[in-house]
């Protein structure tokens, strides 16, 4: 699949926190006995900030949280909810694993790939929607499901899926 592609990745040198997610982060620290345990909801914070873990962010959670930098980016890239590049408007994640695959998400996922021209890890040229596969979702009861932003859509066709894409356009 080849219509599609990946956004341009244009990493800042440097990052600040907003006043908002230093007090966040703050908070995230006061939780834990140190500083290293509170590493995922620092990420978390990080990545809201700026939509995604440019090198950059994952300085300031390595700094925040007291790691070196390559701890830090061996976390977040062993977690599939971090985005390592910068993803669309609308972030489409299919559960693969089992309970999915075998209701159907491998074919419902091709079905992505060619309405949208763009596969795994492609965001469209106008930069509204980004599809990843993912492992399992937890909804494994209401396969297949595919995770949109924080939103769940669960026991999805083709046609679902259709009408869904055109309320996201
Ligand atoms: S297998 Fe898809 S949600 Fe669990």
């Amino acid at each position: 699949m080849t219509h599609g592609t990946v956004m341009p990745v244009e990493a800042p040198a440097t990052l600040a926190w907003s006043e908002k997610a230093k007090a966040e982060v703050a908070d995230a620290l006061s939780r834990y006995p140190v500083k290293r345990s509170a590493v995922l909801p620092v990420l978390w914070i990080a990545q809201r900030e700026w939509g995604w873990l440019p090198p950059a962010a994952l300085k300031l959670v390595a700094e925040a949280v007291g790691l070196p930098e390559a701890e830090v980016f061996g976390i977040a890239t062993f977690y599939t909810m971090f985005n390592m590049k910068p993803v669309g408007r609308h972030h489409l994640q299919v559960c693969m694993t089992l309970s999915c695959s075998l209701m159907g998400s491998d074919r419902l996922f091709k079905h992505l790939e060619k309405k949208l021209g763009i596969s795994h890890g492609e965001t469209t040229p106008d930069g509204r929607f980004t599809l990843r596969r993912v492992e399992c979702l937890a909804a494994c009861g209401a396969a297949p499901c595919m995770q949109v932003g924080f939103d769940f859509h669960e026991n999805l066709d083709e046609k679902q899926t259709d009408a869904l894409l055109e309320t996201l356009r």
